[in-house]
């Protein structure tokens, strides 16, 4: 996973926006009635320029009747959902998972910034459902259905910071703890939380299962916005399934 392939694209302003926006995000399964036109075209206009290569983003509508979403038993169904945002990556391309989670991250987060509840589907839903043709090579990975949420069902259920570190981060640097603060507050597939963190030296390592999902991809976004402030070099451990982070001028900056 070449590091200059998250972040660099992005603007500041933009990091700075979606930095707000991960205090406020939830995941919506309860929607009602339609968005305004002018936020529909504001998320058209985000799908359309976000994306890094090799993925994009297709906003669709769901046909009444639509069995796009399947309930599963423990798990409150989705309600009122009309259209949502099909997350499609080129499987040619090296770790298609990850650059998908970055992509559907960034629309996650400028759609709660422009108040617009979303919710990651990648296991319930039937592909067989949308409608959107797609070229050679390529899959949809998740959709996020989109729209106002009926109700704020707001309740971040975390692990606390520490059970996922090394070591003590009360004795961390601010940037090092405000990252991983950041990413602790990312979306997983099942809440599983999978990443760890450790600080050694001056170096925070951020550890994943895999360095193709797109649970990291989710993290790595949030880990650009969390250090927008600052210069920071970022070195990716293939075998460990890792970055180091560490503040100070280089090529790739987050
Ligand atoms: C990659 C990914 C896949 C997900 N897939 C589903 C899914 O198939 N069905 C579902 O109801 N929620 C799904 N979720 C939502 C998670 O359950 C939710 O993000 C997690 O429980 C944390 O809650 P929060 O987003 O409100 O912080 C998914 C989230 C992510 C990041």
């Amino acid at each position: 996973m070449p590091a200059q392939l998250w972040g660099g694209q992005y603007r500041k302003s933009e990091k700075e926006r979606w930095n707000e926006a991960i205090a406020l995000r939830y995941s919506c399964r309860h929607f009602k009635l339609d968005i305004y036109p002018a936020t529909l075209s504001a998320l058209e206009y985000t799908a359309a320029r976000l994306p890094v290569k090799g993925t994009r983003v297709v906003l669709a509508e769901i046909p009444e009747n639509a069995d796009l979403l399947i309930p599963i038993p423990f798990i409150s169904s989705f309600t009122g959902v009309t259209r949502y945002a099909a997350v499609i990556a080129d499987t040619a391309f090296q770790d298609p998972k990850t650059l998908a989670g970055i992509t559907g991250e960034t629309f996650v987060l400028e759609a709660t910034s422009l108040g617009v509840a979303t919710c990651w589907v990648a296991g319930n839903f039937r592909r067989s459902a949308c409608e959107i043709p797609l070229y050679e090579g390529e899959q949809i990975l998740a959709i996020i259905p989109f729209g106002l949420a009926e109700d704020n069902t707001f309740a971040r259920k975390r692990k606390a910071l520490r059970q996922l570190c090394r070591n003590d981060p009360a004795t961390w640097p601010l940037w090092a703890y405000k990252a991983a603060e950041s990413v602790r507050g990312a979306p997983s597939a099942i809440n599983r939380q999978p990443w760890r963190f450790d600080f050694t030296g001056s170096t925070l390592r951020v550890s994943f299962p895999s360095l193709n999902s797109l649970d990291t991809g989710i993290a790595l976004l949030h880990l650009t916005c969390a250090l927008f402030q600052g210069s920071y070099r970022v070195t990716v451990q293939q075998k460990e399934h890792s970055l180091l982070i560490y503040q100070g001028e280089t090529h790739d900056i987050v």
